[in-house]
């Protein structure tokens, strides 16, 4: 949510901030901006709008040079989006672009700034308001006092025009890197300097950075000096644009057969694990998460009781933080999130560790926050996800809950060898399966043609069937706009069957055969109230007005082919409603805000 870049020392700083820009935009997209220092006066520009209006508006300024400079891009939490609310937010000798949220702003405008009135409605505005009311005369001095009067989340750049050639950055809470190359860079994440950089250093709650133009110092709120070690990191992959695909979206759905082989690749070779985490069997387990890594959690739930036969907890990270949780010592708790750097999540692993509990993480990127406090991480390899609507990602952490599940099982005792070694090599063929359910697409694009103008879309299944349903329904209403609701297929006669008329549609996801004759009855009684019902099911059995088949795999395993259809379905509907499918509305990939 929000992203920042700033950089020091590097020739044509505007344009490496704005190529920065183009790769943080998908953590917001209301407006962005830019400042620079040119001749030790700061020059800014930000505008209303994607990236894409503030180069447009750049280009028109001839004289925007400088080595030294910030950029942001917004997902607007204090005040609308607008050319005024963007940032950077500029007062006396200073410019500030943030990150995250300051929660006791209305406080500290009422005890400091009382006088001065604010050109904008945000909560950022405060801040660079406080630097100038504070200002001593020295930077560091200042931002450190700034920094402790601050309450919430924060990863903030600042450039002073007293120091020309010196870029400062400050965090809590926020995710913020430092990387040196040709020139020193910082950024809310990898991707936006990776390229840039040789040497990276992550860094920590309560952290300043002093940034030269070659090199980085760090410092506590207290301005105690603090040495900190680089952090390993790949470099980007190659294979980061759109390719022939016409959004990225479609390109991460077809590349979830990589992304799941290499992310079991990585733990299993030859039916043994490369997974090495000491727990014995506990009471139970708790899997908290947000949004599509929650959904990953439902399924991982229903899999972990069926082989680990202990009771699994799956909670939204929202809630879970603030809902006292039974957690202690015994108490693994595991956390799914693609960007590891979600608030909730973060915050609720922290929760789950002030209670003594071992904490997991299944993350996809590697320098993650939630990756970096876990006792333990499960890394999902399925390389950048950039479109909002997260597939692979949430594809890789099946497949990682799929590995934990059974990796429990064989060091708990709870399946028998025979279970465990058939799955282990199910497993290890699994993206083969993804591959074929792809091969849907033409059928889907059909049904797309028919459901484009839905106004409401109910979502509904059984067992594994239902946490494939809430994906499915989260999916489509995230990028197509169109009220979608999940529902345990059984759940609906107590309620929602009353909300089903005459062409009402309806999807259902049919993945345990056990279940079939159940799910049948419940897509019968909304056929007999007038629903048009379609059935994603690997078997012939099912009866529905369409039917998609998705290749036959082991039932625990059978989200993840079921899920290819659900999502090439709301590609296509989002497609013929001409909606911006890798960039939704009010939406944003990283949600670094409470
Ligand atoms: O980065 P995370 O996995 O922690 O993100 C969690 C949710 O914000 C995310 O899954 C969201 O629901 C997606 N946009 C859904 O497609």
């Amino acid at each position: 949510m929000c992203g920042i870049i700033g950089c020091n020392g590097v020739e044509g700083a505007a344009s490496a901030i704005t190529q920065g820009l183009e790769r943080l935009e998908y953590r917001g997209y209301d407006s962005a901006g830019i400042a620079i220092i040119d001749n030790k006066k700061i020059r800014y520009e930000k505008k209303k709008g994607r990236i894409s209006v503030l180069i447009k508006a750049l280009k028109t300024q001839s004289d925007f040079v400088g080595s030294i400079g910030i950029g942001h891009t917004r997902w607007a939490t204090h005040g609308k989006p607008s050319d005024e609310n963007a940032h950077p937010h500029i007062s006396g000798k200073f410019a500030v672009v943030h990150n995250g949220i300051i929660e006791n702003y209305r406080q500290l405008k009422e005890k400091y700034l009382k006088l001065v009135s604010l050109k904008s409605d945000t909560d950022t505005e405060i801040i660079v308001q406080l630097l100038n009311r504070l200002y001593s005369g020295n930077c560091l001095e200042t931002l450190s006092n700034t920094a402790k009067l601050l309450e919430g989340s924060f990863a903030i750049a600042v450039l002073c025009e007293d120091e020309p050639d010196t870029l400062y950055c400050v965090r809590k809470s926020s995710p913020l890197l430092i990387g040196v190359g040709n020139g020193v860079y910082a950024a809310s994440d990898l991707s936006a300097i990776n390229d840039r950089i040789h040497t990276l250093y992550r860094m920590n709650d309560g952290e300043i950075a002093v940034i030269s133009k070659t090199e980085a110092e760090f410092y506590t709120f207290d301005k105690k000096k603090i040495v900190k070690n680089p952090e390993e990191f790949e470099k980007a992959e190659s294979n980061c644009g759109k390719e022939n695909y016409e959004h990225y979206m479609l390109k991460e759905i077809y590349e979830q057969p990589a992304a799941v082989q290499k992310t079991v690749d990585a733990y299993l070779e030859n039916n043994k694990f490369r997974l090495d985490f000491e727990l014995n069997k506990p009471e139970r387990i708790y899997i908290v998460a947000c949004g599509s890594a929650y959904h990953a959690g439902l399924a991982g739930k229903r899999i972990f009781e069926e082989l680990l036969k202990i009771p699994v907890i799956v909670q939204v990270a929202s809630e879970f933080r603030y809902s006292n949780p039974l957690i202690n010592e015994n108490t693994p708790t595991i956390i799914i999130s693609q960007s590891g750097e979600t608030a909730d999540s973060l915050a609720a692993l922290r929760e789950a560790k002030s209670r003594g509990a071992k904490t997991l993480s299944i993350v996809n990127v590697r320098h993650s926050s939630i990756a970096a406090e876990s006792d333990y991480v499960l890394l999902t390899r399925a390389g950048q996800e950039t479109a909002v609507a997260t597939t692979k990602a949430y594809s890789a952490q099946l497949a990682a809950l799929y590995m934990l599940g059974i990796y429990f099982a064989e060091k708990f005792g709870t399946a028998d060898s025979k279970t465990t070694e058939k799955l282990k090599s199910q497993l290890e063929t699994l993206h083969t399966a993804i591959l074929s359910a792809l091969d849907c697409e033409m059928q889907i694009k059909e049904l797309a043609q028919q459901l484009q103008s839905a106004e409401h879309i109910y979502f509904i299944g059984r067992g594994l069937g239902y946490a494939a349903a809430c994906e499915g329904s989260l999916k489509l209403k995230e990028i197509s706009y169109i009220h979608c609701e999940a529902y345990a297929a059984g759940e609906m006669k107590h309620g929602t069957i009353s909300l089903i008329e005459k062409g009402t549609n309806v999807i259902a996801a049919d993945t345990e055969p056990k279940l079939s004759p159940k799910l049948q009855s419940n897509i019968d009684e909304v056929v007999a109230r007038g629903a048009r019902v379609t059935a994603i099911t690997s078997q012939g059995k099912i009866k529905a007005d369409s039917v998609i088949k998705t290749p036959a795999v082991n039932e625990l395993f059978a989200v993840s082919t079921q899920i290819v259809p659900l999502q090439l379905l709301s590609y296509h509907i989002a497609r013929l409603r001409g909606c911006d499918i890798d960039k939704p509305r009010n939406l944003a990939k990283s949600v670094t805000v409470e």
